[in-house]
């Protein structure tokens, strides 16, 4: 297996090869809410660049929730905001998810062109390296902050690159390696890096709920699920 890693995901569709699998990562938060709604039983997430997108597929008679944020609260007009304990099974178990935040959706979308997509956080590091088990081409697609780099993004790609490492996999190019480099070693630096990062304090600085998701957000193995896009 080769991995290589890209740190900002600013729709460089070119350089996510079709034969690959991408692994997303966007720690706050996307990648977690969603592997929180796939795993209380959201059917499927469509992501979107813009909350007009949303609108416009909902305007379309998409029948969905329409979900994401900007600058870390709520789209008005939507069903739900990007907080993983919005996402209950009871707001989203049997639903579309029509979802459109500032960075990891365009980091979806930007995966597009791979042969599988997969969502990657802190909370499911070890089921998404289970997952990759046998491919041979893996392209982490990191979302970044504003098409700029993001420290928590970078030090999961680290994480999973040593994990997959370990288990025998050629890390390619210097972004792989700055990653691994910046890998936490375990549940504490985890903790300590998502609370310490630019958007982690920001997010904290919002108030009480948004400073649960960043708890939330730094749990290490948490969740036991990776799930496709
Ligand atoms: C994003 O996609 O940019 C993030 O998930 C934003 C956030 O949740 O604050």
């Amino acid at each position: 297996m080769r991995v290589t890693v890209l740190f900002r995901s600013t729709a460089r569709t070119a350089r996510v090869p079709a034969a690959s699998c991408a692994v997303v990562v966007d720690v706050l938060r996307a990648t977690t809410t969603l592997t929180v709604a796939f795993c209380h039983g959201a059917t499927r997430v469509v992501p979107v660049a813009t909350p007009e997108a949303a609108f416009a597929l909902r305007a379309g008679g998409q029948e969905a929730r329409l979900c994401g944020e900007r600058d870390g609260r709520m789209i008005e007009g939507f069903d739900l905001g990007n907080s993983p304990f919005e996402y209950s099974v009871t707001e989203v178990r049997g639903r579309t998810l029509v979802y459109a935040s500032t960075n990891g959706s365009l980091a979806i979308l930007a995966a597009a062109p791979a042969r599988r997509r997969l969502l990657a956080a802190f909370v499911n590091a070890a089921a998404a390296v289970d997952r990759l088990q046998g491919e041979r081409d893996v392209v982490i697609v990191c979302a970044g902050k504003l098409g700029g780099f993001a420290l928590e993004d970078a030090a999961c790609a680290g994480l999973l690159c040593e994990r997959l490492r370990q288990g025998g996999a050629r890390l390619v190019g210097p972004s792989a390696q700055l990653a691994r480099a910046l890998a936490p070693c375990d549940g504490l630096q985890v903790r300590a890096l998502v609370q310490g990062c630019s958007h982690g304090r920001y997010l904290r600085s919002l108030g009480a709920a948004s400073a649960r998701d960043v708890e939330f957000c730094a749990g290490l193995d948490t969740l036991d699920r990776a799930f496709e896009i």
